[in-house]
């Protein structure tokens, strides 16, 4: 039997991944290419619906794309590809506003929350269709399944929703994708803040990046926020600090959180730190490494992300073609 299909994506929005990108979402596709024919992109237009610099986008783009590699995405099982080079996923996107109630797109919270730091002068139209380019990316591809954080669950229903109201007006065209929502478990905090989950957006010095040099992980670890008692045990709700490295070295070791306690049963949290910081870098400092020798080959690169998107390229024509000649529109030749 052939493998069902399954796709994701993250925005090119930063210089690095983090821990949590890592933990909570990269980790996991990795694993998933295996069971699954997956299909793994770049979303850079959605990155372009709040303002970016161009020469940063282009080298987040490709940085992105190193460290989806580099960890583990192996682009001769998986599909990987950057969503601009893939002209369908703009076209599906217009075909999929103009079956979208405004009303319905109003609703989005991501949209709410992210045109409100915005102002809601400055916030484009890009921003607020964003949902809609989003359900396009997903439907092209038929996919069973879309391994997402929980902060997309809203979004996946949106294209669920799409899906079934174009598949009963024009006629069965759309796989009902399913969102395969990553384990809360999977979350990481800001070592700063750790109540807070660490994000793109939080002051550096509580974001753990694949892509910072060893010593700054350190410190920035060693640096992490605890509390005045000194007992090693996971407690969320008291503990914060100290429960997100524990959740932190469990994610990385693969170690239980309960093996973990009794293990530091007696130590203190300068054992912790040290050990929870070399965990990370064994994991991380090898991304990091083969990462930065992609990088060096922007060429290689390219062509490689190239040859990831002519492949995307093939099913999402077929998708559009059917989508266009089930809307009335004349085919192309
Ligand atoms: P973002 O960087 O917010 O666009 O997220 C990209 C992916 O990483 C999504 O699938 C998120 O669910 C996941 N992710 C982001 N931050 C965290 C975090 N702190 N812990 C776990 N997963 C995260
Ligand atoms: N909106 C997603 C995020 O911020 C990124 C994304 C864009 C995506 N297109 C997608 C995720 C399609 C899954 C499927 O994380």
């Amino acid at each position: 039997m052939s493998k069902a299909n399954l796709l994701s994506g993250m925005q090119p929005s930063a210089d690095s991944l983090h821990l949590g990108n890592y933990l909570g979402a990269l980790n996991n596709w990795v694993a998933m290419q295996e069971e699954f024919n997956a299909y793994y992109m770049i979303a850079d237009l959605h990155a372009i619906t709040v303002p970016q610099d161009p020469k940063q986008l282009l080298a987040n783009t490709r940085r992105t794309a190193a460290q989806y590699i580099a960890a583990g995405i192996d682009p001769n099982k998986s599909t990987l590809f950057i969503q601009s080079q893939v002209p369908a996923h703009a076209q599906l996107a217009w075909v999929l506003n103009c079956i979208t109630g405004f009303g319905e797109a109003s609703r989005m919270t991501q949209f709410k929350d992210k045109s409100q730091k915005a102002d809601s002068d400055s916030a484009s139209v890009g921003l607020f269709t964003y949902p809609v380019l989003q359900a396009a990316d997903i439907l092209l591809y038929q996919p069973k399944k879309v391994p997402v954080g929980e902060d997309q669950r809203q979004h996946l229903e949106l294209t669920r929703d799409l899906a079934m109201r174009f598949n009963s007006r024009f006629g069965e065209t759309f796989t009902i994708p399913e969102a395969h929502i990553l384990k809360e478990t999977a979350k990481i905090y800001d070592l700063q803040n750790p109540t807070a989950k660490m994000s793109k957006s939080n002051e550096p010095k509580g974001t753990i990046n694949i892509m910072d040099d060893s010593s700054v992980t350190v410190k920035k670890i060693k640096g992490s926020v605890t509390d005045t008692d000194s007992e090693i045990r996971f407690d969320a709700e008291n503990k914060a600090g100290v429960s997100n490295l524990l959740g932190i070295y469990s994610a990385v070791s693969g170690k239980s959180v309960k093996d973990l306690e009794a293990a530091f049963a007696g130590k203190g949290y300068g054992d912790l730190k040290t050990e929870v910081a070399d965990a990370v870098i064994a994991v991380i400092e090898p991304i990091r490494q083969r990462a930065t020798e992609l990088l060096e080959n922007t060429d290689e690169l390219d062509s490689l992300l190239a040859s990831g998107s002519a492949r995307a390229n093939e099913l999402a024509e077929a998708t559009l073609a059917s989508v266009y000649d089930k809307i009335g529109l004349i085919p192309r030749s």
